[in-house]
């Protein structure tokens, strides 16, 4: 099992990452959601919300950093990301859990569980896009009114690759197969976070 440091918007920034990755026991964070709409960020929106990529992309304690983002637009997000591996982020991962309101009426976060063929486009285009060593997370409710298409929002992952004959035969063990990591006690939505180069 392993510990991640929730990402907070507005809470969890370098300092408390910092603060909480120096007691110990999380084996990685995420930086804050990078929302992203029509246009690619310059590299001091990244700098200023993710000053680790100085660092190795570590917290001073030398706990790996993950870059989160957050929007709606498939293309600008792949860019966005590409652009974000090049600054030394590690890994990327795509936010699908907000459910706060002000994101979701932007299109941005939970609402896009609605939308189980975006949220296929936006991660095949990310997948695509970022370079194949970096890998692609997604964080996700199990759904965004009730938990009927989990499943189907969970397999958005998969994206280019066929599945081979053993992941055929996981498929019956379904998101734990898939790379699924459950988040024991994280709350009333139920988040998980699945490893989609899994899939
Ligand atoms: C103030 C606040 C800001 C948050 N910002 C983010 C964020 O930037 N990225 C993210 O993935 N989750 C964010 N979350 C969600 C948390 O990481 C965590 O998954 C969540 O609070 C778990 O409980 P819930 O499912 O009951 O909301 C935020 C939560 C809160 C309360």
């Amino acid at each position: 099992m392993q510990i991640a440091l929730a990402p907070m918007e507005g809470l969890v920034d370098e300092i408390l990452r910092d603060v909480l990755t120096r007691i110990g026991g999380i084996d990685w964070c995420v930086t804050e959601f990078i929302r992203v709409s029509e246009r690619l960020l310059p590299a001091a929106t990244y700098h200023k919300l993710a000053p680790e990529l100085f660092n190795g992309a570590r917290t001073q304690a030398g706990t790996p950093m993950r870059v989160q983002f957050l929007g709606s637009d498939p293309q600008c997000l792949a860019d966005n990301a590409a652009f974000a591996c090049t600054l030394g982020a590690p890994v990327i991962d795509l936010n699908f859990g907000c459910p706060a309101k002000t994101v979701n009426k932007s299109r941005g976060g939970a609402v896009l569980l609605k939308e189980p063929e975006l949220l296929h486009a936006i991660v095949r285009e990310v997948r695509r896009t970022v370079p194949a060593e970096i890998p692609v997370t997604a964080k996700m409710r199990l759904g965004f009114e009730g938990k009927e298409g989990a499943l189907d929002c969970a397999r958005s992952g998969r994206g280019r690759r066929q599945p081979d004959r053993r992941a055929r035969a996981d498929q019956g063990r379904g998101l734990q197969a898939a790379g699924a990591l459950g988040m024991g006690g994280a709350g009333a939505g139920g988040g998980w976070r699945t490893g989609l180069r899994q899939w």
